[in-house]
């Protein structure tokens, strides 16, 4: 199991979850009440899964392919460890990640 730390966009409000290893972080957000909409479920295609990393964890995460960067580039209040939360499986390497929501997103898919 891992366990991931959510973290509002205003700090507020934290919320400790567990999930299997292979559980993708945008399903595990999602079933966890977070607000990510994940409009294109994955296909890379809308960024309103964004989600900023910690640091200190953003290392530990495999590199984002270039098709995730670019649509990182439309996504709202991007940040250097930002990442799509739909390109995140977890796996007991990631254990105790902690991600905080972004202040807003952008929808690219309408
Ligand atoms: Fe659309 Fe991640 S769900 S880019």
């Amino acid at each position: 199991m891992t366990t991931v730390r959510f973290i509002s966009a205003d700090g507020r409000q934290v919320s400790e979850v567990t999930a299997r290893a292979g559980t993708r972080l945008l399903d595990l957000a999602q079933a966890n009440g977070q607000p990510l909409e994940g409009t294109c479920e994955g296909a890379m295609a809308c960024s309103t899964c964004h989600v900023i990393v910690a640091p200190a964890d953003f290392i530990r995460l495999p590199a984002a392919s270039a098709d995730e960067e670019d649509m990182l580039d439309f996504a709202h209040g991007v940040g250097r460890t930002s990442r799509l939360a739909c390109q995140i499986w977890l796996t007991a390497d990631l254990d105790s990640l902690e991600v905080r929501m972004p202040s807003g997103s952008t929808d690219m898919s309408g």
